[in-house]
């Protein structure tokens, strides 16, 4: 398979791009990232960069001309880029719109152009909003709460519309939320785990009884891995939730966190709450399982002390980033002010 990769520099498409490196070896991978403050060079190693089937583009999705001289040169897509977090979104939402859903018209229109065999769109959960009652299904409504979460849903249906119009082969993914090595410090458990290591106080936002459905990241990887090689006609055209079925509040993770580093509770500082904050994500992966077999290998307990101790082996990663990196500082100072 040739597969161009957008978001590949991120935190998701990074490790997308080590399991299918690894995985099938014979595959040729194009990576296409703008590098915001978000994508990151140093997520892969020397041996990614000296692989013959890994080329990496320095680009931005909504430049027509440069996406459509790369599709020429593949026959697949996983489309992980966007702008990601919420808290942001809340703040500024120009960008989310730019990128999440122009670009992602871009590459739909230039895989159209250029014969596409299978279009893989990473969409989110956050389209569903709250799961009220029971974790959200794929025929759901999609009552989004942030700018982000509603970017994402016009996205989740452009790319569906691509298929039911022109055929377009798309198959597209709505996982929860997802941990591991490579997340950028801005999301809840690296930033807490990261403030935890230097004895920061960790912002829980109201008093963190919101929860989430935590999935390790080669989990999202293996199923949208399924979504990528399985046959036409399970997949063309459908959605599919992910979901290791692991649904834990922000004070569970903030506790658990603390407990496996050994730090003090009094670290705990409840701040305001986000705006619009989804009470509960949740989603039934039920779909995936059955169509076409997936199943999540990874435990939560193992693989949190697993993510927490890749944290505390690769501080280098994270220092450049909490340390050095202007945008980074600028964005903790204006989200948390005095309490960072
Ligand atoms: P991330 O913020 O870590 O990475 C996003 C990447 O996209 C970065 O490398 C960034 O440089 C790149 N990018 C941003 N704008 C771009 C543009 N205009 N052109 C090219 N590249 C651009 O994000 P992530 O957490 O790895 O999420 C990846 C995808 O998975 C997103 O589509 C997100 O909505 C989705 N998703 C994330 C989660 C999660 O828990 N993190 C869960 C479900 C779905
Ligand atoms: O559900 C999938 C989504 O998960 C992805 O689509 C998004 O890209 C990803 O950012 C994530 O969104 P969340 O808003 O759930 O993730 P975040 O890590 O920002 O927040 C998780 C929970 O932790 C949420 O209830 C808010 C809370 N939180 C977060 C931060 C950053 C805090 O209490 N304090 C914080 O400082």
């Amino acid at each position: 398979m040739r597969i161009l990769i957008t978001g590949g520099a991120g935190f998701i498409g990074s490790n997308f791009v080590h399991y299918t490196l690894e995985k099938y070896p014979e595959d040729r991978i194009i990576v296409l990232d703008a590098l915001t403050y978000a994508g990151n060079l140093e997520n892969f190693n020397k041996h990614t960069w000296s692989n013959p089937n890994f080329q990496f583009f320095h680009g931005n999705i909504i430049d027509e001309d440069l996406v459509n001289e790369l599709m020429r040169n593949v026959d697949t897509v996983v489309h992980f880029a966007a702008e990601t977090h919420v808290d942001r979104s809340i703040r500024e939402a120009g960008a989310f719109l730019e990128t999440d859903i122009w670009g992602t018209y871009i590459l739909l229109e230039a895989a159209k152009q250029n014969g596409i065999k299978r279009f893989v769109h990473i969409s989110t959960d956050e389209v569903y909003g709250e799961a009220e009652g029971r974790p959200s299904v794929e025929g759901d409504d999609l009552k989004p709460k942030s700018p982000y979460a509603a970017s994402k849903a016009g996205a989740d249906r452009l790319a569906w519309s691509y298929w039911a119009t022109y055929g377009l082969p798309v198959a597209i993914s709505r996982c929860s939320n997802n941990y591991g090595p490579f997340q950028y410090p801005e999301k809840l458990i690296p930033l807490f785990v990261t403030n935890a290591i230097e004895e920061k106080p960790l912002p829980v936002y109201g008093h963190g009884k919101n929860t989430r459905d935590w999935i390790f990241v080669q989990d999202h990887c293996s199923g949208i891995d399924a979504l990528l090689r399985s046959e036409d006609g399970k997949v063309n055209g459908e959605v599919f939730n992910i979901s290791s079925e692991n649904e834990l509040s922000v004070l569970d993770i903030t506790e658990i966190i603390l407990a496996t580093l050994k730090k003090p509770k009094s670290l705990i500082n409840h701040v305001e709450d986000r705006p619009g904050h989804v009470t509960r994500h949740a989603v039934n992966p039920g779909k995936i399982r059955k169509a076409l077999g997936w199943e999540p290998g990874y435990g939560f307990e193992e693989n949190i002390a697993k993510t927490i101790d890749w944290y505390k082996a690769n501080e280098d990663w994270w220092r450049n980033l909490k340390e050095k990196q202007a945008e980074y500082q600028e964005w903790i100072k204006t989200q948390y002010g005095d309490h960072s």
